[in-house]
C-alpha cells in the first residue's frame, strides 16, 4: 500500500516504519495515525515479516498529537468520536513484536506511541516527555496510566504535571527504555535487535509479548497461571521440539514457526 505520512520498508523479514511529517516534528495527525495502524496491520499479516522497527527523524520521533488539528475541537467532537481510542486499540492488537527506535522529540502522543511498542531503543538524543499538561489537557493514549506502570509514580506525576522533559539517560535508569545508543548507531541497533527475534520461532515470540502484556493486567497469581499454561502450551509446537533437539544435537535450530 502506498502511504503519504510513512515510509515502509521491509528488509530481511523486518519491517521498518518511518515517520515521514518533518515539517511539523512528525506530529500525529489523523491521516498519520490511520496510515500507521493500517502498516502495522499489513505487517502484522504478512508472511514477510517477523519484526517491526517503527522510529521517525533524527529530530522528532514524534512531537505529540497534531496541536493545530486538535485546537478547535469542542468536547461532542472528542467525545462522540471517541478521539484516538483507535490508536491503542489498534497497535495493541498488532502480536508481532514492535520495536520503538527513537531519537529526538517523543512528547506526548509521541511518548504513548513509543509506549505502546513492546520495547524502546533510544539514542542519546531522545526526549520524553508528556507536556500536555501545558496545552490545558492531559495524556490521552497512556501517559497517565501506561508511564505510571513503566517508571513509578512519582516520576510520572512529576512528568505529567510539570511538563518537563526526560533524558535518554534518566529514561534508560527509570526502566522506560531497553537500550540507549549513539544516534548514528540508532537504526543498525534496532535492525539488528529486530533480525534476532526473526531468526526466532514466530511463534514463541508472540507467546512472549502475549504473556508480558498480561502481567500488566492481572494480579500476579493469575499472570503466573496464564504463563505456566502458555509455557505447556509450547510442547504442542513442532518449534519446541526442534528447539530443544538442536541444542541436544549441538546445532542452530531451524524453526518452522509451526
Ligand atoms: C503540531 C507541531 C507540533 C505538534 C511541533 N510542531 N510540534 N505541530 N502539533 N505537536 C510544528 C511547529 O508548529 C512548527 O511548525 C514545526 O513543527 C517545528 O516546531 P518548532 O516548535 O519550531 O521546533 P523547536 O523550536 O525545535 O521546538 C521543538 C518542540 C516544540 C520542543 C518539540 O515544537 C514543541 O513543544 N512541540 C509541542 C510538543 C507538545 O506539546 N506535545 C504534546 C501535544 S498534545 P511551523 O509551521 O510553525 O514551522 C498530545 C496529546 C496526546 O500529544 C493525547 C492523545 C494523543
Amino acid at each position: 500500500m502506498a502511504y503519504e505520512t510513512i515510509n515502509v520498508e521491509v528488509k530481511d523479514h523486518v519491517c521498518l516504519i518511518k515517520l515521514n511529517r518533518p515539517e511539523a516534528l512528525n506530529a500525529l495527525n489523523q491521516e498519520l495515525l490511520t496510515e500507521l495502524c493500517a502498516a502495522l496491520e499489513e505487517a502484522d499479516a504478512s508472511d514477510k515479516v517477523r519484526c517491526i522497527v517503527l522510529t521517525g527523524s533524527e529530530k522528532a520521533f514524534a512531537a505529540g498529537a497534531d496541536i493545530k488539528e486538535m485546537s478547535s475541537m469542542s468536547f461532542t467532537e472528542v467525545f462522540s468520536t471517541n478521539l484516538f481510542a483507535f490508536v491503542n486499540d489498534r497497535i495493541t492488537a498488532v502480536r508481532k513484536p514492535i520495536i520503538a527506535a527513537v531519537s529526538g522529540y517523543a512528547l506526548g502522543g509521541g511518548c504513548e506511541l513509543a509506549m505502546l511498542c513492546d520495547f524502546i531503543i533510544a539514542a542519546d538524543s531522545a526526549k520524553f516527555g508528556q507536556p500536555e499538561i501545558n496545552l490545558g489537557v492531559i495524556a490521552g493514549i497512556g501517559g497517565t496510566q501506561r508511564l505510571t506502570r513503566f517508571v513509578g509514580k512519582s516520576k510520572s506525576m512529576d512528568m505529567n504535571l510539570t511538563g518537563r522533559f526526560m533524558t535518554a539517560e534518566e529514561a534508560e535508569r527509570a526502566g522506560l527504555v531497553s537500550r540507549v545508543v549513539p544516534g548514528k548507531k540508532l537504526i543498525e541497533e534496532a535492525m539488528g535487535a529486530a533480525q534476532k527475534i526473526a531468526e526466532k520461532s514466530l511463534l514463541t515470540a508472540m507467546a512472549v509479548k502475549e504473556t508480558v502484556n498480561r502481567s500488566y493486567e492481572l494480579p500476579l497469581s493469575e499472570g503466573m497461571l496464564f504463563e505456566r499454561r502458555v509455557f505447556h502450551s509450547m510442547f504442542a509446537t513442532e518449534d519446541q521440539k526442534e528447539g530443544m533437539a538442536a541444542f541436544l544435537e549441538k546445532r542452530e535450530a531451524q524453526f518452522r514457526d509451526k
